[in-house]
């Protein structure tokens, strides 16, 4: 892959009021006519939720737990990256056109922005939900790694600038419910990462259902053992080692970090904390969505 422009932290660009990266946000009109097929499964997540991890799990599913057909491509080839774009490279709609069906494809957009395509063709959708105090660590350290976004300035700024949705894709708050909202009425298997932690085997149980497939026990525990974090973090058709440096620097942080759940603990100041979820509580107030961290 090789990159014709300097890509180097652009500031982000509001399309509908929601904060994008430059790139990303410069594609979204012609995405908008965007061709979805009825056997697409669309994996929509917030940033840093697990959505590679899942994405390997569908794959794996996909080709009937066949690990080497899985090494075929780097995960984000193997699943489009929708609205991905960047100068010098296939976009995430390029890569889907010469994807045969049926279609993996991956999002992170608010619905807001989603080609109408996807729900008018009532795509069926894996959405991971992960605890936002994780997510919002494991963005900052993204985005000191990941050069097509704004220099995320100190861990203090960063969390402000999370709580006010004023990241990459914008709210979190807003993503997780709105996406829970869309369950009640649309095909929407609506995961969390901490529970793919704690039991991955009854998680890749529940999406094989929900995609209509069965594999034998003995596959899925292949998966499970195939997927596991210290598995992905040396597999370089998912652990994005194969991108070029000057778009994500591994020697910064490596994008597949830790790979755990409670990691804020180890960073978040206790007045952060209380903060952060005084804020939560009233962002979430109302909502039916529950996050099982909020209750130990
Ligand atoms: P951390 O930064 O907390 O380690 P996404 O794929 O949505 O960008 O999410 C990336 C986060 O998921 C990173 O979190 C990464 O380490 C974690 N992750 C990726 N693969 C994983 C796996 N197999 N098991 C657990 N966590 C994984």
């Amino acid at each position: 892959m090789e990159l014709v422009e300097d890509t180097s932290r652009p500031p982000l660009e509001y399309m509908k009021g929601i904060p994008l990266i430059k790139y990303f946000a410069e594609g979204l009109g012609p995405l908008q006519s965007f061709q979805a097929w009825p056997n697409d499964l669309l994996i929509s997540t917030y940033p840093k939720s697990g959505t590679t991890w899942v994405s390997e799990i569908l794959d794996l599913i996909y080709q009937g737990g066949d690990l080497e057909k899985c090494q075929r491509a780097p995960i984000f080839v193997r699943v489009p990256f929708l609205e991905f774009r960047v100068p010098g490279v296939p976009t995430g709609a390029e890569l889907l056109e010469d994807t045969p069906a049926p279609r993996l494809i991956k999002t992170h957009l608010p619905l807001a922005l989603l080609p109408p395509t996807l729900l008018d063709q009532k795509v069926k959708v894996v959405y991971i939900a992960r605890n936002a105090k994780d997510v919002a660590v494991s963005y900052y350290h993204f985005y000191r790694m990941a050069k097509v976004h704004p220099d995320p300035g100190s861990w203090d700024s960063f969390l402000e600038k999370f709580m006010a949705g004023e990241v990459s894709y914008g709210s979190w708050y807003q993503h997780v419910q709105e996406w829970w909202e869309l369950s009640h009425t649309h095909p929407v298997l609506y995961l969390f990462y901490e529970d793919i932690k704690q039991n991955p085997k009854r998680e890749i149980q529940k999406i094989l259902e929900f995609v209509g497939r069965s594999l034998p026990e003995e596959t899925v525990d292949h998966i499970v053992q195939h997927t596991s974090f210290k598995e992905m973090k040396k597999n370089p058709m998912t652990n994005y080692t194969t991108i070029p440096t000057n778009v994500m620097d591994h020697s910064v942080s490596a994008f597949m970090r830790k790979g755990v759940t409670g990691d804020w603990k180890s960073t978040f100041t206790v007045a952060q904390n209380e903060r952060f979820e005084a804020d939560y509580a009233a962002k979430m107030a109302g909502c039916d969505l529950h996050f099982r961290w909020e209750l130990s």
